[in-house]
């Protein structure tokens, strides 16, 4: 029994409406339910992937992982417990707040409010329909996506996810952060998609570098690239990553964090995934245009 996929993630964000036009317009997500405090958007057939709330942090807020049933999630929680984790369970309001059956809550080592669930909510009644053109965002059990967690000690991160939480190493990317300065990047699988979470010692002030929504098709980035303008702040140009594959670029979100769109990565059979190293996040492109006008 373990976790299957990354199902929800929630940011605190200062500006509502302007997560609320980039989420549609840029990223073609659907809006789901809005307020000028909040929103929720959807990727797919569930209720709800993505919410924001108005909030000072314009960071990460909490992430919910999905495991199968009402079992999967007992287990959890014990093994939480048994590493010394303070869990809380039956918090029935949260649950519905989330619109799932049952959840438990706890926090990473840095942190990071973390959700374990089971039993969202689907909405077939209601097909998805994008806020822009895309032909569609690549969920199912990959879950919503991935993100990098930034953490001031990594190896203790490592230690959580993979001992407690049960994600596995796909790979690890050294990178280059100065002449003498080298942080080794770790990319951590729970289903095919090759990493659902990448944890990583950034000294960067929020919780997460960007997180990643994954188009269908070679022309849903192209489009989502084009769609950004002179006001959105593209923060790198079109790429390929070495590990995943995922040919995508890169943009700022209106809270300061990066968002990544991205088609075509591989993924990962764990029958004969090798864990691997590298020296450079992308094959070719990816060039930074942070700093730039
Ligand atoms: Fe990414």
């Amino acid at each position: 029994m373990s976790i299957k996929s990354l199902g929800y993630m929630g940011f605190s964000v200062k500006d509502v409406p302007a997560w609320r036009s980039f989420m549609t317009q840029k990223l073609g997500l659907m809006e789901a339910a809005a307020t000028d405090e909040g929103a929720l958007f959807r990727l797919d057939s569930r209720a709800w992937r993505i919410a924001v709330q108005r909030g000072e942090t314009d960071d990460l807020a909490y992430t919910g992982y999905e495991v199968a049933d009402a079992a999967a999630l007992a287990q959890m929680a014990e093994r939480l417990r048994q590493a010394g984790i303070d869990v809380v369970t039956g918090d029935v309001e949260l649950a519905k707040r989330r619109g799932v059956m049952g959840l438990i809550s706890f926090a990473d080592p840095f942190g990071l409010p973390l959700e374990i669930y089971y039993g969202a909510s689907e909405v077939f009644e209601q097909p998805f329909m994008p806020g822009a053109a895309v032909s569609g965002f690549l969920t199912g059990e990959q879950g919503l996506g991935h993100f990098v967690r930034c953490v001031p000690d990594s190896e203790k991160a490592l230690a959580f996810y993979t001992q407690v939480l049960g994600f596995q190493l796909s790979d690890i990317i050294d990178i280059k952060m100065g002449p003498d300065v080298t942080v080794p990047a770790y990319f951590l699988h729970c289903n095919e998609r090759h990493h659902t979470l990448a944890i990583a010692a950034f000294p960067l002030p929020k919780r997460i570098h960007h997180f990643l929504v994954q188009g269908l098709t070679l022309d849903d980035v192209g489009y989502a690239y084009d769609r950004l303008d002179a006001a959105d702040k593209i923060t790198s140009t079109l790429g390929r990553h070495t590990n995943d594959h995922m040919f995508s670029f890169y943009a700022e979100t209106p809270s300061g964090f990066e968002v990544e769109f991205g088609w075509g990565a591989r993924e990962v059979d764990d029958r004969s995934w090798v864990v691997t190293r590298h020296d450079r996040t992308a094959m070719w492109g990816h060039k930074s245009l942070r700093n730039k006008a």
